[in-house]
């Protein structure tokens, strides 16, 4: 449901032709659509269905005859992946409900009617509850994967800075263009993350900051007593979709994202840049993620766990693969011998 900056991203990660190991990934059963969408009209070959009967003329208007309506849709799908802007996604989850389709929310939603939150490789479990699944957002997902690779039960506190850009989509109302938005709550990153790894002592502070993409975060660690800094900068070296950079040199975030081969310059895994030596039991550390790109893994995780049958680790290997994470975005990110990002 949607294409937007997450729904496109989706349909073209579950539309690519499938590798040989690939036969049980999940595939793309159409795409319901309110009107005439850009990208959709750039891939005529992804079947578009109308989400109700205006969508329906106005796609005609603009030459895309849809395939059919959203109950033909859903009667041929078992999962929804719900696309639509934040907080909107109750409004449409009866509608799943009343095809006995089970939905998973992109990040943006609150209610937690609509399903636990889930993390493919910190609560995964949770998916074999009945209804609805919620991907977190962007930033909880960027340090739900610290938190995976370091091992939840091996950090006392984190705490975050989370300093967003102004042009998210859906938060554009959050930000500035010639300074800073300073909130003045804790933001809802810790309650979530508590909500997928409930362990760590966790506490988040937001911004939003003048940047046209991306988001960072500084993040300050205490590990638990006996495990090391240098050992839990190690975890986070071998951790999935996570990559250390290093170098003496200062990280650009617009190069990471320029340099990305992957579609729309995507990137998938989440960089650490970390700050001074690592202290006996403290990491601190910057996160830079692509707002756009980030949670894609994880709802592909998600998708594939809301079905019956596979294991969270075949999942993540799967959408990993779906995504060619490594063969892309994770190769052209590491930095050259000199130290500076390429
Ligand atoms: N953007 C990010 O960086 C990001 C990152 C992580 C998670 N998320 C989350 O992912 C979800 C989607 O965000 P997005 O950035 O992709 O939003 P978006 O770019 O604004 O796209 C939203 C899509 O939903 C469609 N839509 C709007 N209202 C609808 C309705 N009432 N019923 C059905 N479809 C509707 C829109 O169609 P029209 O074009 O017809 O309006 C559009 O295709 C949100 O929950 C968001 O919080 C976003």
């Amino acid at each position: 449901m949607g294409a937007g900056i997450i729904g496109k991203r989706l349909a073209a990660a579950l539309s690519a032709p499938a590798g040989e190991q690939d036969t049980y990934a999940p595939r793309l059963a159409g795409i319901a659509l309110r009107g005439p969408n850009i990208f959709a009209t750039a891939r005529p070959e992804l079947p578009v269905f109308a989400a109700d009967a205006r969508a329906a003329e106005r796609l005609r208007e603009v030459g895309t005859e849809p395939k059919g309506d959203l109950d033909q849709l859903l009667a041929s799908a078992d999962i929804v992946v719900d696309c639509g802007p934040s907080r909107t996604g109750a409004g449409r989850s009866e509608v799943y409900a009343a095809h006995g389709v089970r939905a998973v929310f992109c990040g943006g939603e609150r209610d937690a009617r609509l399903g636990p939150l889930i993390h493919s490789a910190l609560n995964p479990q949770v998916a074999a509850r009945p209804g609805g699944l919620r991907v977190l957002s962007c930033n909880t997902t960027a340090l739900a994967r610290v938190l995976a690779g370091i091992g939840p039960d091996d950090v006392r506190t984190l705490d975050a800075t989370i300093l967003r850009c102004s042009t998210d989509t859906d938060k554009a109302t959050k930000g500035i263009t010639n300074g800073a938005v300073l909130a003045r709550d804790p933001s809802h990153h810790a309650a979530d993350l508590r909500a997928v790894a409930p362990g760590p002592t966790v506490r988040t502070a937001a911004a939003t900051v003048p940047m046209t993409a991306g988001h960072f975060l500084h993040v300050r660690l205490t590990l638990r007593a006996g495990l090391g800094a240098a050992e839990g900068l190690d975890r986070l070296r071998r951790a999935e979709r996570v990559d250390v950079l290093a170098g003496e040199e200062p990280v650009h975030t617009a190069q990471l994202k320029e340099r990305s081969e992957a579609p729309w310059h995507d990137r998938y895994d989440v960089q650490i840049v970390p700050i001074g030596q690592p202290g006996k039991d403290r990491l601190e550390f910057w996160l830079s993620l692509d707002n756009q790109a980030i949670t894609i893994p994880e709802t592909l995780d998600a998708i594939q766990l809301a079905a019956p049958g596979g294991t969270a680790r075949q999942a993540r290997l799967t959408s990993d693969r779906m995504l060619r994470t490594r063969s892309t975005a994770h190769h052209s990110l590491h930095p050259t011998s000199d130290g500076g990002p390429r």
